[in-house]
């Protein structure tokens, strides 16, 4: 989760990436919040990445971030198949970066279809930028 092109891409990161600790107190507080579900994804006996469901507002959101050796691959977009099984949560909403066109297709590929855009301040971009945002119901 420190590389550079995977920050550009998934744009709303934490402030810094860097910070060890502050990844580590992240980590510990998603795993502990009952309402936050959260898997590692393994590929061939390999951690490749995680996939997580949490709330916003009230309203399920779905995130996914893959190692960067591991991409165009479809594990993001089987992972996410799988957690739309495990949770059957309905409306689930994701929120992309205006420009991250994998994680738009993987959505697009789980039944995901836009509702609206936003904006909002992307820590990996050091600006505010459109976000796009995508339901399943
Ligand atoms: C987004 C991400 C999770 C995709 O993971 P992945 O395992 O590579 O995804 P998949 O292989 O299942 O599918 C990727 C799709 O995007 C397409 N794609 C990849 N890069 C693309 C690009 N630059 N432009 C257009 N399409 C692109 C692939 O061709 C594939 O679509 P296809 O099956 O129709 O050919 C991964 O790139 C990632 O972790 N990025 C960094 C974190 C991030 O952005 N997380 C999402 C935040 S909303």
């Amino acid at each position: 989760m420190q590389d550079k092109e995977s920050l550009w891409q998934a744009a709303f990161t934490s402030a810094d990436p860097s910070d060890l600790d502050a990844h580590n107190k992240h980590r510990e507080k998603i795993l502990n919040d009952p309402q936050i579900l959260n898997r590692t994804i393994v590929s061939d006996g390999v951690v490749v990445g995680s996939v997580g469901r949490y709330f916003m507002d009230g309203v399920a959101q779905v995130t996914y971030w893959i190692g960067s050796e591991f991409k165009n691959k479809g594990i993001a977009t089987a992972a996410l198949a799988k957690l739309l099984v495990i949770d059957q949560t309905r409306p689930m909403e994701s929120r992309t970066a205006f420009d991250n066109e994998a994680s738009a297709r993987v959505l697009q590929k789980n039944g995901f279809s836009v509702v609206g855009t936003d904006k909002y301040f992307a820590n990996a971009r050091g600006e505010e930028i459109a976000e796009t945002i995508w339901r399943l119901v």
